[in-house]
């Protein structure tokens, strides 16, 4: 037999041009979405295959994302919902680039502060959140602006 059988070409292609992240825990494609602030209303092609088995993490999500490259910073927030990640970058339908993300020193922009009472959160007052990362394992990030910690389980409210 000639190539190696691989599950996700059962059910998308390969793309062109773009971005494949990989190795997404199961079923966290749609928080890894939100955190990108990928809605579907760009016109972006994208694909997304959820609980496809995985050799190395057992069961897995997939997102491939079309036309579209991410820079490296964008793409290591990632790493706050899905630390598994890979991700693929893909030209011309080859594999240019493959790193793993992993959650950088602060997050600019992200993520709101849960805090009613952060200076980010006054609506006269529109200034860009930042977080500052404390520990990765365990994840826990502070408030730049009120020092509000926050951990692993807080990140989906704070999309
Ligand atoms: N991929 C794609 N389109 C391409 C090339 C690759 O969608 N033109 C996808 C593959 O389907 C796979 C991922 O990008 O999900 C990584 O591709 P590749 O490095 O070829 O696969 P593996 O060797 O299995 O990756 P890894 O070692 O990271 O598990
Ligand atoms: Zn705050």
């Amino acid at each position: 037999m000639s190539s190696k059988p691989s599950e996700d070409q059962l059910l998308i292609r390969k793309i062109r041009d773009g971005i494949v992240i990989d190795h997404i825990p199961a079923s966290k494609a749609l928080t890894v979405l939100r955190l990108l602030k990928i809605t579907g209303k760009e016109g972006l092609r994208v694909a997304l295959v959820m609980n496809v088995e995985s050799r190395k993490i057992g069961v897995k999500d997939i997102i491939k994302i079309e036309g579209r490259e991410l820079s490296r910073d964008e793409l290591s927030i990632i790493a706050l919902v899905a630390p598994t990640a890979t991700i693929n970058i893909i030209r011309d339908y080859r594999v240019v680039s493959k790193f793993k993300v992993e959650v950088p020193d602060s997050i600019e922009g992200a993520l709101r502060c849960l805090n009613t009472r952060c200076i980010t959160n006054k609506p006269n007052e529109p200034i860009r959140t930042k977080f500052v990362t404390i520990s990765r394992n365990p994840l826990i990030i502070k408030c730049h602006y009120c020092g509000t910690y926050y951990t692993e389980e807080d990140i989906e409210k704070m999309l």
